[in-house]
């Protein structure tokens, strides 16, 4: 059967989630689903992701949220504390590890013993949470004092997101698309939707029979690489209709920097208008939006200087983007995971940049208005194809779409999508699209698109084409 965009039943629901907790024992630790909402409702609602993001957003401020996730509960604990004590962070992440992305959860289990007997706790690249289990989640809920987010990332999240949920955790980020084309080569998109359908449906249950309202968070950045504004805020708009027809009322759109102030500012701009012109249309009423910046996403500089100074460009983007939170990255992330103390600079520094340019506004100019136009046109015209091919419809349109070359992700494993549309950064680092492949870029911003890349290419004596995409995917690792 097709993927399709409608709400599912309650009944569907719960039938799916009986063989969803036998994908492995801890969720028998789930099953009396009431208790994990009587759970939610005995936290302070300071705890709640919702509450803390609407209140951000009515007082105006931009709040901060770093990656972080180790293999140890305690040790996850500690990586806490000190991201709030040293950092300053607002919302509490939890990564979680690869195997666990894609529910192969016995091979998680293989390393958690493995790490153990070696008496070296992290060898994964996250916390396992659903080998870990609810218990030790709550643990991880009553030791620290701030919203909690999965940060899920994940293919197959069904299990994860319902663990973590009844652990205490307010927020999943992921979605069916951003989840899925980054990051497999065969596995099936409508699939995906329907998992992650079933992710928001079931934060719809906590809604309907305890009056908990749940975050969501579309993993906006992508492949991180060269992904053209248009492309990304159009992926963020779906997963958020996506979300919003299964009852999601608390949303927060996602974007990577790409490194150009005024695209990025406009960006931000660009992605919440469209975004609430598209729910207003379609009938989805009272959402409680929001926009996450997410810094640098592609490759970073070695140099710690260097590194830093990428952090705080993305700092004070972010900033005068207005975005309603930013995602920081570390000095180590061109390493590996960083250590709990490095981790919580980058949110320190993050935090300081905000403060210093709290009530600062980014003047709307002549070249931000054209660019906001162009963007605007872009993602509409892609936008208003994908309903056209999908009959209307938000999840089969994203299937039709993505087979058709309609979406396009640059740099994507997957058979799932075409990968015609050539982006490169231009003069002042914008990313252009050089060649749309089949994604409807209307004509006229083609020509400002090109025009741009053509500057660059005069300039700079470089033709568009392998060599230049080098010097793009390398333009912030100062080399090194
Ligand atoms: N701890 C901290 N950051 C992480 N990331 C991924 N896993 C972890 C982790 N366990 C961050 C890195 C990576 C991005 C996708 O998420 O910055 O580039």
């Amino acid at each position: 059967m097709e993927i399709t965009n409608h709400r599912w039943s309650e009944k569907r629901l719960l039938k799916e989630r009986q063989e969803v907790l036998k994908q492995w024992p801890t969720g028998e630790q789930i099953i009396d689903i009431d208790e994990a909402i009587e759970y939610h409702k005995s936290m302070p609602i300071e705890h709640n992701a919702s509450f803390v993001l609407a209140k951000a957003k009515k007082d105006k401020k931009t709040l901060v949220q770093p990656r972080g996730g180790v293999n140890i509960v305690d040790d996850h604990i500690q990586l806490l504390k000190t991201l709030v004590t040293e950092g300053g962070a607002d919302l509490l992440p939890t990564t979680i590890d690869s195997y666990t992305r894609n529910a192969r959860f016995d091979e998680a289990q293989r390393a958690i013993e493995m790490g153990t007997k070696k008496g070296n706790g992290s060898i994964l690249n996250g916390l396992p949470a659903v080998n870990v289990g609810v218990n030790e989640l709550r643990k991880i809920k009553e030791q620290t004092d701030a919203p909690l987010v999965a940060r899920t990332c994940a293919p197959y999240p069904r299990l994860l997101a319902d663990i973590m949920l009844a652990g205490g955790y307010s927020s999943v980020e992921g979605g069916g698309i951003t989840c899925l084309m980054p990051y497999t080569k065969t596995d099936s998109l409508g699939k995906s939707i329907e998992r992650w359908q079933y992710v928001a449906r079931l934060m719809r249950y906590y809604y309907d029979h305890g009056g908990i309202e749940l975050h969501r968070e579309s993993y906006g950045p992508c492949t991180g690489v060269l992904i053209p504004p248009c492309i990304t805020i159009a992926i963020s708009i779906l997963e958020c209709i996506l979300d919003c027809e299964q009852g999601i009322t608390n949303y927060s759109l996602g974007y990577g920097m790409g490194g150009n102030m005024t695209q990025d500012i406009v960006a931000i701009k660009v992605m919440e208008d469209l975004c609430k012109e598209v729910l207003e249309a379609k009938g989805y009423k009272n959402i409680e939006l929001t926009t996450y910046f997410h810094q640098y996403m592609g490759a970073f500089p070695k140099d710690e200087e260097k590194a830093l100074s990428l952090i705080m460009l993305g700092a004070t983007i972010g900033a005068l983007s207005n975005a309603s939170l930013i995602v920081t990255k570390s000095t180590h992330e061109a390493h590996g995971i960083p250590t709990a103390a490095n981790n919580a600079q980058g949110v320190r520094v993050t935090r300081n940049i905000i403060d210093m340019l709290s009530g600062e506004k980014y003047g709307s100019n002549d070249e931000m208005k054209k660019e906001e136009i162009m963007l605007k046109k872009a993602t509409k015209s892609i936008l208003d194809r994908v309903f056209e091919i999908g009959d209307g419809d938000a999840a089969l349109g994203t299937v039709r779409a993505f087979k058709a070359g309609i979406l396009d992700m640059p740099f994507s494993p997957s058979n799932y999508n075409k990968n015609l549309l050539i982006s490169h950064k231009d003069l002042r680092g914008a990313i252009r699209i050089s060649n749309p492949g089949n994604v409807p870029v209307p004509q006229e911003v083609m020509l400002h698109e090109t025009k741009k890349i053509e500057e660059r290419a005069k300039r700079h004596n470089i033709k568009p084409g392998y060599n230049m995409l080098l010097e793009d995917i390398l333009a912030f690792t100062g080399r090194n």
